[in-house]
């Protein structure tokens, strides 16, 4: 980020003049015009952690949770906002770590091990710091924080090459400089790109600057808004109508380092079931019976290798949720039976608005009302909008006893066998209303997590109903079914939530734009911390064209929720539908890919779970400078990276015909379907770093190859192919490595590998194997050190492919790890095609060396 400039820069000086000029306004002045702004220091005090402002009668507190991570909370009226959060863990939200008081004549702060948070007096102006002077946050001198009534906005510099990102499933570019968002958890049926507020709100975002990265995260549940350079080219801002002005700096310096801090502070995605992982098939919605059967049988005859079976609304009777129509699905349980027995798991929909009948002797409504459980207007009785069953109630999500009921609801289709849960319309989402959602003044109660209990309006809960659906869904299925990961999938959402629920991007439309979409939506979902998500493959408005449907599912295969989904209405948009039968090989062809590289995405997700780094990642989190120092290209956004060492380098108008060209970042590549080493040429910016250019790649689109590119230096692991992620494999474990392209670069891998549905693991139930590889000019050694964990793997030998050969090896052998006396010789193949060169070898666990000599 920029150094620490004494001399105010011109590019800030309009912004800048106004603001000292509204400094100096008095307070009086400002009352008159019903703005209270924190304009200078009136008095200060350290505290251990940190320190406390006033100006005028405003207070602000500024305290170091770790020496990376910052809390600011401010009170208008000279009282902190009330220390609780739906998003921020209780232990994160306590945390506290010594800080160093500061003071001049001029200035107030503190330090921590990483931070200078320095505030000036007057004007006040509050700017954090590393310890090498770069700017993390600078806000505007004397007017930081300005409020008008209840409502708020914060103002920050922004210098021109700073880049924003993260948010939650805001579409447009991944990039969010020069946009303004809001947030206002919306049915969004026929989003378009410039669509805003759509299903989510997640106020946090990742400042990037010449590969130093913050974050930001504003805790207020509110109709909170961001503007990015758009109100102020220079600056950004973010504001609230209401609620607390209670917000959180997370030092990286590197992109991966907030991210992990993110998850410190709001928790991960938790060890989804292993069958989450695999290839799903939805509709609105497959009934009767027998249409369900047929769509399971049929992935099986085509061998489409598939987990998941999805029953949308129609498997209901009537659209009440929590019942099964009796007619359409007179052997319900049988069924589930049936289709696990074929490896296929069932996820039902089980939508929050409980149908509104009275006397009908409908469970979800009598217990709920029994136990005052739904969701009042003002004067007391229980509010009623119109869904999909029309008059329907909404359970009181925020208040913990109705959270617990609600997951009492789950019971009869645990007990029956259904293995995963879709909370849908959870905006929540009311027909037939301007607003698309409840009334701003129904009451909700809330409880827990640090609130005193008490009612709150709408405008308060309305972006955390959903989250707080989830939340009640997931802890209810931990209780019904201690030892089962539960799988749910949630619309709306908070941040957080990606503790209770995976996610997708809601109601996409079947067009090439919507395709292009999901990059940067679902990158930017995975920065938010919903590393589990995925979109409507094949789009969900609308039919796709053959074309369309084919590429999508081609590249779907790479995301980390990999789910065919459709509208009522249109076309058949299963693999085998709307195509030649070119187009339903190809389908095939990648879903298959993705299940040889089950072993490499579940490590990956397991990573997640344990880091919170997300499963599809931008580049630039992985590189966030080129070799000269300066940031990574970042307008390639419909690259993307698939774990650590994949590159999936789709075209960025995926409708054109031209060719296009790909920057990768200088580390070297090989191309994964070849194993060649990628022959680039010097890159744009023509990088000469001695050994490795930035390559650029050239790619002539095709529909036959989606181009995947890996690292070099990493080694993948990958298994036989297999018809869903319950099959045994049925052959070695492949180790594909990728030599580093200079001798002495790193070069390994790992693998995680568990019983994918029980928490056996957290017993010490699992397998983890690190796998390292060095390189001389002669050779190469591929070490694979013992087994970590209890859990037995499916296979004894290890098929190990050392791409990037132009011939065959001199010699090959392998000893056990560590062994002194000699390595027996093995046998090597050669495949020039692939550029690999292949060993099996035999693997007790205990670890093994093998030598390449070339
Ligand atoms: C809206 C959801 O976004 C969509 O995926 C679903 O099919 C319909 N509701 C019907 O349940």
């Amino acid at each position: 980020m920029q150094r620490v400039v004494r001399f105010f820069p011109v590019v800030f000086g309009f912004l800048f003049l106004a603001a000292t000029s509204q400094a100096n306004s008095t307070a009086e002045a400002q009352q008159n015009s019903g703005c209270v702004r924190l304009d200078r220091v009136t008095a200060s005090r350290a505290t251990s952690n940190g320190i406390e402002i006033r100006s005028g009668a405003a207070v602000m507190r500024i305290t170091a949770l770790r020496d990376d991570v910052l809390r600011v909370r401010v009170g208008q009226a000279g009282e902190l906002p009330e220390d609780a959060s739906w998003a921020v863990l209780p232990a994160s939200r306590t945390a506290t770590v010594a800080a160093t008081p500061e003071s001049s004549d001029s200035a107030v702060g503190f330090k921590t091990a990483k931070l200078r948070v320095s505030v000036q007096r007057n004007p006040l102006a509050i700017t954090v710091t590393d310890l090498d002077g770069h700017v993390i946050a600078d806000q505007l001198p004397g007017r930081p924080i300005e409020y008008h009534g209840d409502a708020f906005r914060a103002y920050f510099k922004s210098p021109q090459d700073e880049h924003y990102f993260a948010l939650g499933d805001k579409p447009g570019p991944l990039d969010r400089r020069n946009e303004a968002f809001v947030d206002w958890n919306t049915d969004a049926f026929g989003w378009q790109e410039s669509t805003d507020p759509i299903y989510k709100s997640i106020p946090f975002f990742i400042t990037f600057h010449k590969g130093v990265s913050a974050g930001i995260f504003l805790d207020n549940t509110w109709r909170a808004s961001f503007d990015f350079n758009k109100e102020y080219r220079d600056g950004y801002s973010f504001g609230s109508p209401g609620g607390p002005l209670d917000y959180y700096i997370l030092y990286g310096p590197a992109p991966k380092a907030v991210v992990e801090s993110w998850a410190w502070l709001v928790g991960t995605t938790p060890l989804p079931p292993l069958w989450s992982l695999g290839y799903q098939q939805s509709r609105y919605s497959y009934y009767p019976e027998a249409e369900v059967r047929r769509i399971g049988a049929r992935l099986r005859s085509e061998r489409i290798p598939a987990d998941v079976i999805w029953l949308d609304i129609d498997y209901q009777l009537s659209n009440r949720p929590f019942t099964v129509d009796p007619q359409r699905f007179p052997h319900f349980e049988q069924m589930i039976k049936d289709l696990k027995a074929e490896h296929l798991h069932t996820v039902v929909i089980t939508d929050l608005h409980i149908a509104h009948l009275p006397n009908a002797g409908y469970k979800p409504y009598d217990e709920g009302t029994a136990g005052d459980h739904f969701v009042k207007n003002p004067d007391g009785s229980t509010y009623v909008g119109s869904v999909w069953p029309g008059p329907a109630v909404f359970p009181d999500f925020t208040q913990q006893a109705s959270r617990e009921w609600w997951g009492t609801l789950y019971a009869d289709f645990v007990s029956k066998g259904v293995a995963g849960f879709w909370n849908d319309m959870n905006e929540p989402a009311v027909f037939g209303v301007a607003s698309k959602t409840m009334p701003d003044d129904v009451q909700h109660r809330i409880d827990g997590s640090g609130f005193a209990a008490r009612t709150a309006s709408h405008l308060e809960i309305h972006n955390v109903f959903g989250m707080q659906n989830s939340r009640g869904t997931f802890d209810g299925l931990r209780k019904l079914s201690p030892d089962t990961r539960p799988f749910v999938m949630t619309r709306a959402s908070y941040a957080g939530g990606q503790r209770y629920a995976a996610t997708w991007t809601g109601d996409n439309s079947s067009t090439w734009n919507h395709f292009r979409q999901t990059t940067p939506q679902l990158l930017n979902l995975g920065l938010s911390g919903f590393a589990m998500s995925g979109a409507d493959v094949g789009g969900f408005a609308g039919s796709p064209q053959s074309e369309l449907l084919t590429r999508w599912l081609e590249v779907a295969a790479f995301h980390p929720i990999d789910r065919d989904h459709t509208a009522v209405g249109t076309a058949p948009q299963e693999p085998w539908e709307n195509g030649t039968k070119k187009d339903v090989d190809l389908r095939r062809r990648y879903i298959e890919e993705r299940y040889r590289l089950m072993p490499y995405i579940y490590t990956t997700t397991e990573e997640m779970s344990r880091t919170g780094l997300p499963i599809m990642r931008p580049l630039f989190l992985e590189f966030p400078t080129d070799v000269n120092g300066e940031p990574f290209d970042l307008s390639d956004s419909n690259s993307f990276l698939l774990g650590p060492d994949l590159l999936v380098a789709q075209s960025p108008y995926p409708d054109e015909t031209d060719d296009y060209s790909v920057a990768l970042p200088p580390v070297g590549w090989y191309d994964y379907w070849s194993g060649a080493e990628v022959d680039g040429h010097a890159g744009r910016k023509a990088i000469d770093n001695t050994a490795i250019k930035q390559q650029e790649v050239h790619i002539h689109p095709t529909i036959d190859t989606v181009p995947v590119f890996v690292r070099a230096g990493a080694i993948v692991p990958e298994q036989p192919l297999v018809q869903s992620t319950e099959q045994k494999p049925d052959g070695p474990l492949t180790l594909r490595v990728y030599p580093p392209i200079k001798p002495g670069d790193d070069c390994h891998g790992s693998l995680y590998l568990d019983d994918g549905v029980s928490y056996a693991f957290q017993k010490g139930d699992f397998l983890r194997v690190a796998f390292t590889c060095s390189v001389t000019a002669h050779g190469l050694t591929l070490t694979v050190a013992p087994r970590q964990g209890s859990f037995v793997p499916w296979w004894n030998q290890l098929s190990i492919e050392v791409y990037g050969q132009g011939k065959a090896a001199k010699s090959a052998s392998a000893s056990a790890a560590g062994a002194s006396d000699g390595a027996r010789p093995i046998s090597a193949r050669f495949d020039a095609e692939h550029h690999r060169i292949t060993a099996v070898i035999p693997d007790d666990g205990k670890g093994l060396e093998m030598q390449l000599a070339y």
